[in-house]
C-alpha cells in the first residue's frame, strides 16, 4: 500500500524533493510506461494544492493525445506546436502560464484551469514521449520553483522510463 505523505514541507523545493523521492518508489521495478504515468499523475495531483488536473498528453508520432491523467475529462488530441501543451511539445522548453485568460493559444478543457504549467518529455535518444501537463484553479499558481519542481518530477519518471528500456 502506498501511502502519501501527510507532512507540511518548510519550503515547495522540500516538497518538490519529497514527492521526487516519492515518485522514484512508486514507479520502481514496474516497466509499464501506462501503470507509472497513471501513478505518478494520481502522486501529483493529490500531494499538490490547488491542482485540479495533472496528466500526460502522449506523442503518436503525428500529435499528442491524452494519456493517464487525473482530473476532469480533457481534450484527447492537441497539435504539436497549439496550445500551451503543442508548444512545450514544439519548442521542448516547459511552459509557465500565470493567468490562462491572457495567453492567447490556450486550449481550454476545465472551464475552472486557471493557470498551467507543461514540461516536455524528451528520452535519452532525443525523441518525444509527449508533456507532463499540470492545471490549477488560482491564477498565478505556478512560479519559477514550481517549473523547476515538475522539472525534477519529470527526470525522475524519464530516467526510469529510458533504464527500463535499456534493461528491456
Ligand atoms: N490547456 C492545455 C490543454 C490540455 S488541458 O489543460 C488538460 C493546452 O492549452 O495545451
Amino acid at each position: 500500500m502506498f501511502h502519501l505523505s501527510p507532512q507540511e514541507f518548510a519550503s515547495k523545493k522540500e516538497h518538490y524533493a519529497s514527492l521526487a523521492e516519492q515518485a522514484r518508489h512508486l514507479i520502481a521495478g514496474e516497466p509499464s510506461l501506462i501503470a507509472n504515468a497513471a501513478n505518478f499523475s494520481a502522486l501529483v495531483y493529490h500531494s499538490l494544492p490547488q491542482v485540479n488536473w495533472a496528466g500526460f498528453y502522449l506523442y503518436d508520432g503525428t500529435e499528442l493525445v491524452v494519456g493517464p491523467f487525473q482530473g476532469k475529462p480533457a481534450c484527447i488530441r492537441i497539435a504539436i506546436g497549439a496550445g500551451v501543451c503543442g508548444t512545450a511539445a514544439h519548442t521542448r522548453q516547459s511552459q509557465v502560464v500565470q493567468d490562462v485568460n491572457q495567453h492567447d493559444g490556450h486550449i481550454p478543457c476545465d472551464a475552472a484551469s486557471q493557470a498551467e504549467v507543461v514540461v516536455p518529455l524528451v528520452r535519452a535518444d532525443g525523441s518525444l514521449l509527449g508533456v507532463w501537463d499540470v492545471d490549477s484553479p488560482v491564477a498565478g499558481r505556478f512560479d519559477e520553483e514550481d517549473r523547476a519542481g515538475m522539472e525534477s518530477l519529470c527526470q525522475v519518471f524519464m530516467a526510469h522510463l529510458d533504464g527500463s528500456k535499456a534493461a528491456a
